[in-house]
């Protein structure tokens, strides 16, 4: 007969969960749920080994345990901390907790560029979020920061070392999914890099899963960079009936291209599991089936996390009531905003408002009436965009 795993009692922030012994006080908040989980820049449950590297998830041991409910001396990492039973935590209500964050969000950034506006990753970076939450408006660093050139490693992957907060999580990833690491730490301290050795490539199957695991944009995906911003495509879940991995993705279209394809993620930012198994997926997934016609379409994604990508992605979202025509004696608010006058940022011909569905990179480049005919593609006002969707994608439901 199996062994029954003992039960341990655990506080953090005042709510009570019970788990089992061996649990991580991180793994218990995420039990909970909301805010009293503790950022994570470098541990990924699916990644063993990971965890311990950047301190964002700093938590105050208040009572070690029932036993010997003494307080832990200093502010301890989480997700390196087993619960003990009877441990009391807090994590949003000490005081001590949100101040030490605040100092290494600081610390993170002291090499990390402020590029969000060029930076693919903006809308779905932890840092970026981290930033958010936790960081000061001002920086008290006056030394130059740290620069690296950008690397190509492999055909699919662009390091950008100037924004590596030295996770390991792209390593883990390596020897954990791929039968060969090419990359890793190189040096100690300040020259600390992530790298290949003579640049090899990174070439092997699942290596793409590195560029999901990366928490800020110093991995990316040379098929997407610089095509979108990730806020205005629009994310479909989507399968296909792969040899290598689990075939569930995330397309990530604008109309019927479909600009990126990644795993799908869960709320903590980390790739679904299926069945207790983590749904990593393959290179040809991800890098080669980048036509409509190659998914089944299952729906809109619902972006479970807290971030800018869900942006207008809400299920059962209510929009505001339009007030600007009323109080403008019935002007369309376009008029008010029609900047073609004074910049030509878009091409004059394209009106974005006259098309019936929603604009595409062709639309942008000589024809301005073309548009998107995905189905999910709804235009408020207009309704489903069913015209022409049998024949540009079969597998649309
Ligand atoms: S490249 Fe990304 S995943 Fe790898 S160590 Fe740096 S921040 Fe972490
Ligand atoms: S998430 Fe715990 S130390 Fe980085």
């Amino acid at each position: 007969m199996p062994e029954e795993k003992k039960l341990f009692k655990v506080t953090i922030d005042n709510i009570t969960t019970e788990v089992e012994s061996g649990t991580t006080v991180l793994m218990a908040a995420r039990k909970i749920g909301g805010d009293v989980a503790p950022p994570a820049m470098c541990f990924y449950s699916k990644l063993k080994g990971s965890g311990g590297k950047c301190r964002t998830c700093l938590v105050e041991v208040a009572a070690g345990s029932t036993a010997d409910p003494r307080p832990m001396p200093k502010l301890v990492a989480s997700c390196r901390t087993n619960v003990m039973d009877g441990m009391v935590v807090k994590n949003i209500t000490s005081e001590k907790v949100l101040d030490a964050r605040a100092g290494v969000v600081e610390f993170l950034l002291i090499n990390h560029p402020l590029d969000c506006p060029i930076c693919d990753q903006a809308g779905e970076c932890d840092l970026q979020d981290l930033g958010y939450d936790h960081g000061k408006a001002g920086t008290r660093y006056e030394f130059k920061r740290r620069t690296f050139e950008r690397e190509d490693i492999g055909p699919y992957i662009q390091l950008h070392m100037t924004r590596c907060i030295l996770c390991y999580r792209c390593t883990y990833v390596a020897d954990q999914l791929t039968d060969q690491r090419v990359h890793g730490i190189l040096d100690r301290g300040e020259h600390t890099e992530i790298s290949t050795y003579i640049s090899k490539a990174i070439d092997n199957d699942f290596s793409g899963n590195m560029i999901d695991v990366c928490p800020v944009g110093a991995l990316t995906d040379r098929t997407f960079r610089f095509k979108n911003r990730v806020w205005f495509t629009k994310p479909v879940n989507a399968h296909r009936d792969c040899p290598t991995c689990c075939g569930k993705v995330i397309l990530w279209n604008r109309g019927d291209e479909v600009l990126r394809v990644t795993a799908r993620k869960d709320e903590w930012g980390e790739v679904q599991s299926y069945d207790g198994k983590p749904g990593w997926i393959c290179n040809d997934c991800r890098f080669h089936k980048k036509h409509i016609d190659d998914w089944v379409i299952e729906g809109l994604t619902n972006i479970k996390r807290r971030s800018v990508i869900g942006q207008g992605k809400y299920p059962g979202l209510v929009r505001p009531h339009e007030m600007l025509a009323e109080v403008m004696g019935g002007r369309k608010p376009k008029l008010v905003f029609d900047i073609h006058s004074i910049s030509d940022v878009n091409p004059p011909e394209v009106d974005l408002a006259e098309i019936p569905g929603p604009a595409t990179s062709e639309t942008f480049n000589n024809n301005p009436h073309a548009y998107g005919k995905n189905i999910t593609d709804i235009k408020i006002g207009i309704g489903p965009n069913t015209e022409g969707t049998d024949s540009t994608n079969l597998n649309t439901p």
